[in-house]
């Protein structure tokens, strides 16, 4: 069975597909690769994995489709490796009629949906995520970027992407560190919207951490409706689709800090909004029990609470003040009211935060959770 879900944006209008063995179906097939002029961009290590399974109907793909391989990891998130696809395009003479592929994470979708947003001033490209991180948040909604050294994600466009594909088989082939990881973004989902689903989560965490089918299809589809509403709603950011940015501040800080690759995405989001929720609590907005409900979820499932120990208030700081969300130099946060409901906090007030920082790593606010 393959579920659809229609992300309406007029022209620029896609459907998510999910379900199992997706390529395998003609119409779906025919849909992703046009008659000529495909090219897939995928990583190393999904090269191998797919190299591996000579049966599978990717490798079938993979043999008759041109490719191009990029190192696997954040670090080459950047413009360099843009060049280096645009230079691989233009000595193979690929015009406007190209499509992309974009087979893998979020590092691949970012770098390629940016690519098909510049290259001869557009051209079409599909997403197939290949990780949970990428199958609930990064593929859809067409933002696309690369990192530059000074922060993350400061490159970039909206471009939406002409379908996403979402194959449930590529989570068996995924080290369970990254299934943890993508679980940050759903939690994330529950938190921002969704009191009945952070519940159900609290319940199913597990199941689907072992990527048991029902539940996993089930938290998937969720995320993705949830995206769809938001991209729908605001397409490019103005307003509703901040809210997705809970806790990303304090984690691209973190990513910046540590060196692009070294902590997952993931990781870096938990700790984002646990530190979000903790200032929520100091502010006296958030209740003690919800809090307590928010750092369990993410510790149950194997995340991180605490960033790095060597990244001082200060580092948190600098980097913050980079924040795309950062206007007039003023911070901007998303922070979790309860359960469900989030507020963006239009101006935080950069000593007042340098304070909550400090107590939040002397680890003061956690009443003996561990
Ligand atoms: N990943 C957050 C967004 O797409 O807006």
């Amino acid at each position: 069975m393959i579920d659809q879900i229609r992300v309406n944006l007029y022209r620029n209008s896609y459907t998510i597909y999910i379900g199992k063995k997706l390529l395998d179906q003609k119409s779906l097939f025919t849909l992703v690769f046009k008659k000529k002029n495909n090219l897939i961009i995928t990583n190393s290590t999904i090269k191998d994995i797919i190299f591996k399974k000579k049966n599978d109907s990717l490798f079938k793909i993979i043999t008759k489709i041109p490719y191009y391989i990029i190192p696997d990891g954040e670090s080459y998130k950047n413009l360099c490796e843009v060049e280096k696809v645009i230079s691989f395009l233009l000595k193979r003479s690929y015009g406007r009629d190209l499509n992309l592929i974009a087979l893998g994470g979020g590092v691949i979708g970012d770098i390629t949906g940016f690519i098909a947003s510049i290259y001869q001033r557009g051209v079409s490209f599909f997403q197939i995520p290949t990780t949970l991180l990428s199958q609930v948040d990064a593929s859809i909604g067409g933002k696309t970027g690369v990192n530059h050294i000074l922060g993350k994600n400061m490159i970039g466009s909206f471009w939406q992407p002409n379908g996403v594909l979402i194959d449930l088989d590529f989570l068996s082939t995924l080290p369970k560190s990254h299934i943890i990881s993508g679980m940050a973004e759903v939690i994330k989902y529950a938190i921002i919207f969704d009191y009945k689903f952070f519940c159900w989560l609290e319940k199913n965490i597990l199941q689907v951490l072992n990527l048991q089918e029902k539940e996993l299809l089930y938290c998937i589809k969720k995320c993705c409706k949830l995206k769809s509403m938001v991209i729908e709603k605001d397409e490019k950011e103005t307003s509703l689709r901040m809210f997705l940015n809970l806790g990303h501040s304090f984690a691209h800080a973190i990513e910046t800090y540590s060196g692009y690759g070294s902590w997952l995405h993931g990781s870096a989001v938990s700790v984002g909004i646990v530190m979000a929720a903790q200032l929520s609590f100091y502010l006296n907005i958030l209740s003690k029990s919800e809090l307590l409900r928010i750092i369990k979820i993410f510790d149950s499932s194997g995340l991180p609470i605490f960033g790095p120990k060597n990244m001082l208030p200060d580092d948190y700081l600098e980097l913050m003040l980079r924040d795309k969300k950062v206007l007039n130099k003023v911070i901007r946060l998303i922070l979790p009211i309860s359960i469900g409901q989030v507020k963006v906090f239009p101006s935080i007030d950069k000593d007042f935060l340098f304070n909550f920082i400090k107590i939040y790593q002397k680890k003061i606010y956690f009443f003996g959770l561990r």
